[in-house]
């Protein structure tokens, strides 16, 4: 079969790059969907199962890092278009070693940029490079006000400032080389297959386990959740109908105090393992705040749902429903994560607070 578009999706292993891949293997049967994952820590295969024999799927196990085999790879499969979502992605881990987010962030997206621009450069305006950042390029807010599409720039963790950094870069590209680029800024995502180093993940298996919740500072941080299916369905529409050389900001309007949040979470969980109202709230434990922890990211997504007619699908409280219930109908895919390695950094990063 001749396929209309061979589309390049970097971080497809990992947790929103899986949704995307499955959203866009299965709506679009006459595009070849090309993953290429480094299987970090992160990435896990067993994400796509229900993908992974689809005609129009393929993997590839490499390291964005590596430029030569980057372009080596673009020059033999002469990909259509790419969508970036490789990243080192977990703040925390930012703190304990930023050169590695540099190296994958920075680095490896100018890698991408360098080997696009090379197979692409007789014919830039039938080619698409779409890179996927976050909403913590623009910093902290206060208690009012929401991140635009033209807030400054203000990252204040090392994973901020290498998303901040290459979203700079694919945009120098665009000016500069006239490489046609989109990037998206999102807040924070929930749902499946998300790795349990990040809260809600976390804090699921840890009521499950009763283990204590480390609820960094006082709780009072705030963050603007999405659902990951609806971030996915962002990216079809960005990629698909966003003009090229913009950006556009992908958020819920939906904030919440980390401990309100966590309250939430408790209740819900109280009632799906049949405990007594509050007994998981018990588990609740404040410990050292994260260095430079940001107070507030709010994002106004307007410009996308009034361009493009994007809005989130589900409700919030539903949304968090549905994420429990994943976790505990699937208990192995946590249990194989949770076991080996990752006890490992979760001992590490938890005994110093
Ligand atoms: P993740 O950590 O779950 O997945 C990252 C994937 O990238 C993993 O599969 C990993 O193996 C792969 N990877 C890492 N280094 C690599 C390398 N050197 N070469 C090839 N592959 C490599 O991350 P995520 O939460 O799915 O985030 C995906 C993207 O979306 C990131 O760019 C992140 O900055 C952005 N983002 C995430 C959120 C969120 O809430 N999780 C919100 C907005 C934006
Ligand atoms: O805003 C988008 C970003 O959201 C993405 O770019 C990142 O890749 C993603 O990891 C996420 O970053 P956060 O730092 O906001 O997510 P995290 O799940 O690590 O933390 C959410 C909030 O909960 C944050 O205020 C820190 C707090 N927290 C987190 C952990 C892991 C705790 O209180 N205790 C914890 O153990």
């Amino acid at each position: 079969m001749s396929y209309r578009k061979k589309i390049l999706v970097t971080g497809g292993a990992g947790f929103i790059g899986s949704h995307v891949i499955r959203l866009f293997v299965n709506k679009y049967p006459d595009y070849q969907i090309v993953n290429l994952d480094l299987l970090t820590y992160a990435g896990n295969l067993a994400n796509l199962t229900d993908v992974e024999n689809m005609p129009n799927y393929s993997f590839v196990k490499m390291d964005i890092v590596d430029a030569e085999a980057i372009t080596e790879l673009f020059q033999k499969e002469q990909f259509t278009d790419v969508i970036h979502l490789a990243a080192e992605s977990h703040v925390d881990r930012s703190i304990t070693n930023p050169t590695e987010f540099v190296m994958t962030n920075v680095i490896g997206t100018v890698n991408l940029l360098n080997a696009a621009k090379f197979i692409w450069k007789d014919n830039m305006e039938a080619h698409r490079f779409y890179h996927v950042s976050t909403d913590e390029v623009y910093g902290s807010l206060g208690e009012t006000g929401m991140f635009t599409e033209t807030t400054a720039y203000d990252p204040h963790s090392p994973y901020s400032a290498s998303k901040a950094s290459s979203d700079h870069f694919v945009r120098a590209y665009h000016d500069t080389f006239g490489l046609q680029t989109v990037i998206s800024n999102c807040s924070n995502n929930y749902g499946s297959f998300q790795f349990p180093e990040k809260l809600l993940p976390l804090f699921i298996n840890n009521i499950k386990t009763n283990k204590p919740l480390p609820v960094y500072g006082k709780g009072e941080n705030i963050r603007d959740w999405l659902w990951v299916e609806d971030h996915a369905r962002a990216i079809d529409v960005i990629f698909h109908k966003a003009e090229t050389g913009t950006t556009y900001n992908i958020g819920g309007h939906n904030e919440w105090t980390n401990i309100d949040l966590i309250k939430l979470l408790c209740k819900v969980m109280d009632k799906k393992l049949s405990r007594a109202e509050g007994e998981s709230e018990k588990l609740i434990s404040y410990v050292k705040d994260r260095a430079g922890h940001d107070l507030r990211y709010a994002i106004d997504s307007t410009k996308l749902q009034k361009d493009l007619g994007w809005t989130p699908s589900l409700q919030f409280e539903e949304g968090i429903k549905k994420t429990v219930d994943w976790y505990l109908e699937n208990a192995e895919w946590l249990d194989n994560i949770t076991s080996g390695d990752y006890q490992k950094y979760y001992e590490e990063q938890y005994s110093k607070r």
